[in-house]
């Protein structure tokens, strides 16, 4: 495993675990996993010196945070743990409730990153930040985080804390490139993190679905990424992955997160369905990229262009009535 070297009270390793997966109905993973791969997933990223669990009160409602809390055990001292707030009422009391709830679910006395999931649209974060400075105060929380936040107001929530927001979680991965304009210039350059949600596209960038074979689960199936015409679109850069991979004697997704995490402030949460996954995705860490390969990577990404927004509604249909 490689880790930030940002001077973090507890190390935080490039790749790390999310656990949307985690109890959560869209998934559709099912109750054994719930109750036993979960568990599992967690034991075995411990063994293998990853740091980082990212988790949030929404995900399952509560249910992730419960499951990875009895995962991690005793070991929930030792590891970087991260969970997030859905700002519904951003509201100083509320924040320090919704904490203090959060930390129950999660068996811990110390949340390592405590997060705001999304922006709110109405309120700015004035408010928020100071539930999250009270909370900094008296320990319950180490580091503030933003999550889907732009890079202006990422900066504002920094104003109004008086203090470093470590981190911003956005979506970033060979299909989602935006954040390379500002977020990740930011981050390089005041020692702060991008953390990289859906790494693997949700799934995608393994390589493993095509419009023959689609994922089965409500969320995916909704996803306009996993239309029938965007498989194909994908065929190209999923074709390069390979050719990448197959020189490291690793996998598409192996060279999909090492691609991801190849920015230094950039680190990675892919979610797994299984223990193979996990252990696929933490090893993925020692896979440096060279150059040429970045670059061609780079350019098969410029390359793909998904149909979205309304243009893929008539799509959505369609694949809906099967056809
Ligand atoms: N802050 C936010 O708004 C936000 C939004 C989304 C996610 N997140 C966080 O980010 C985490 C990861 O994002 P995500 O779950 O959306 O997407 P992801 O990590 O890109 O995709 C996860 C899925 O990819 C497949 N997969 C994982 N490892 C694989 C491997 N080695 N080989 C082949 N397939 C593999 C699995 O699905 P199958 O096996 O079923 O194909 C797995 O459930 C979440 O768990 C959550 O913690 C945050």
């Amino acid at each position: 495993m490689r880790y930030l070297d940002i001077g973090t009270t507890r190390k935080i390793s490039k790749i790390g675990l999310g656990t949307w997966q985690f109890g959560s109905r869209e998934w559709g993973y099912g109750q054994q996993y719930a109750d036993q791969v979960a568990h599992s997933i967690v034991r075995r990223a411990l063994e293998l010196g990853v740091t980082l669990f990212d988790t949030a009160e929404i995900y399952g409602f509560g249910r992730s945070e419960r499951i990875l809390g009895r995962a991690l055990g005793e070991d929930r001292e030792a590891v970087f743990l991260a969970t997030k707030l859905f700002p519904l009422l951003p509201i100083a009391p509320v924040v320090e409730q919704r904490a203090v709830a959060s930390a129950n679910r999660l068996g811990t006395r110390r949340l390592d990153l405590y997060q705001v999931h999304q922006p709110n649209p109405v309120v700015r974060d004035g408010t928020i930040m100071r539930g999250m400075d009270a909370l900094q105060r008296v320990g319950l929380v180490g580091e503030v985080g933003v999550s889907n936040y732009s890079l202006q107001r990422w900066r504002a929530a920094e104003d109004a804390l008086g203090g470093r927001v470590l981190s911003n979680q956005v979506s970033y991965s060979l299909v989602v490139r935006s954040p390379e304009r500002d977020l990740l210039p930011f981050a390089e350059s005041h020692d702060r993190v991008v953390i990289a949600y859906s790494p693997l596209a949700q799934g995608l960038l393994s390589g493993r679905y095509d419009r023959d074979n689609r994922p089965a689960n409500r969320l995916r199936a909704a996803s306009p990424l996993f239309l029938p015409d965007n498989l194909d679109r994908a065929g190209d850069l999923i074709g390069v992955l390979r050719e990448v991979a197959d020189a490291h004697s690793a996998t598409p997704a192996q060279v999909a997160l090492a691609w991801v995490i190849h920015r230094p402030a950039v680190v990675a949460i892919p979610g797994a369905s299984s223990v193979e996954q996990l252990e696929s995705n933490a090893a993925a860490a020692e896979i440096q990229l060279a150059g040429d390969e970045y670059g061609a990577l780079q350019a098969a990404s410029d390359r793909f262009s998904p149909v979205t927004g309304p243009a893929a509604l008539p799509l959505i249909a369609r694949a809906r009535l099967g056809r």
